[in-house]
């Protein structure tokens, strides 16, 4: 039996960025309580691209750190809830743009939990004989923000970040936990787009990202932490033999809530949500990927990382790896 392993990581975000000062200029909001509240102080936005574009530049990264042809590839899978259509998916657009000419190709929407959910569904296809794929979170939410909202406006920001997931012999994704509760899912939308029918009343379109803040926060601070102890329980693992948390950048608050909570030291969670805002299902591989850069995740090195996503749906989820 063949399981996943991540081999290769990379990202990319657009060459525009946008300072809270910048935005000051444009609503009624201050850079002093943008930080304060959220830890950002700055987001990348795509000018003339979209999301397969930084899709693309993370899955041609991956191909050529690992030396490998796209043909080699079994999937490609892209977890985002900004793709450029309903169809084709952002996922098919990066397989034929890097000529992935045999692999299998698909979109997943799981919005901020959507790189956790879809690198699970990923080492799915390992476990039952594929070979090779690349699994990438990627955002332009620049798009369905509502720029004159600065409830949410100043929040999020446009990147893309993947892995390579190669068969290995030992398992690497040590234990998962995906859940979600659509109960509360109005707490988050984006992208209604009311029937046509003229029958049909009752709907509204509602194009832009509407969010109750409070409630994904007290959600994330609420059900989160629970789900990575449950996660870590699955893997036989103690909080303290985690080398590295990975978790979803929305909020600087939301993440050192979660380390009290889970009773792990802070260092170990590193952030970059000053720079990026919270870029949904990208936020993580962008993070990972980051990590490595710095050299602090080490792949081959038997580091052992939780990696943690929450958000629309409402979803959330954990996976602990070995890298
Ligand atoms: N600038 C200045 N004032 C603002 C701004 C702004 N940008 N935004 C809101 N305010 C005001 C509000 O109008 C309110 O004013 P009032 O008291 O006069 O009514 C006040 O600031 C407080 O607003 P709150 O919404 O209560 O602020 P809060 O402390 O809850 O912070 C925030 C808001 C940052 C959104 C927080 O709730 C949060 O981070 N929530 C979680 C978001 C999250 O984790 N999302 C993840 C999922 S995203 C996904 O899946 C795509």
């Amino acid at each position: 039996m063949q399981f996943g392993k991540i081999t290769q990581v990379a990202h990319y975000v657009p060459e525009k960025i946008v300072t809270n000062d910048d935005l000051s200029t444009m609503l009624e909001t201050s850079d002093e309580w943008i930080s304060t509240r959220t830890g950002i102080r700055r987001r990348h936005i795509a000018v003339n691209e979209n999301t397969s574009d930084l899709c693309i530049e993370v899955a041609k990264k991956l191909l050529e750190k690992a030396e490998i042809d796209p043909s080699e590839l079994d999937f490609v899978l892209v977890a985002t809830m900004t793709p450029d259509f309903a169809t084709p998916s952002t996922a098919s657009l990066v397989q034929g743009a890097i000529g992935a000419t045999r692999a299998l190709a698909f979109d997943i929407s799981a919005a901020c939990s959507g790189f956790v959910y879809a690198l699970t569904v990923a080492e799915k296809f390992i476990l039952s004989g594929s070979k090779k794929g690349i699994v990438i979170g990627g955002e332009c939410l620049s798009k369905i923000v509502d720029w004159q909202d600065r409830t949410t406006a100043v929040l999020f920001g446009d990147g893309a970040g993947g892995v390579l997931l190669e068969a290995n012999d030992t398992q690497h994704i040590l234990a998962e936990n995906l859940r979600s509760d659509g109960v509360r899912g109005r707490s988050l939308t984006a992208m209604c787009i009311k029937p046509q029918l003229e029958f049909s009343s009752g709907f509204q379109n509602e194009p832009y990202l509407k969010m109750d803040g409070r409630d994904i926060f007290d959600f994330a601070v609420r059900d989160v932490p629970q789900n990575i102890l449950e996660t870590l329980e699955r893997a036989k693992l103690s909080v303290e033999e985690i080398d590295t948390f990975l978790l979803h950048q929305a909020n600087m608050r939301i993440i050192d809530k979660m380390a009290r909570k889970v009773k792990a030291e802070r260092s170990k969670f590193p952030t970059n949500m000053d720079k990026y805002g919270n870029t949904s299902a990208a936020s993580i591989p962008i993070l990972l990927s980051e990590e490595v850069e710095k050299g602090r995740v080490i792949l081959g090195s038997n580091q052992k990382l939780v990696l943690t996503g929450f958000g629309g749906g409402l979803t959330w989820g954990t996976l602990v790896v070995t890298v």
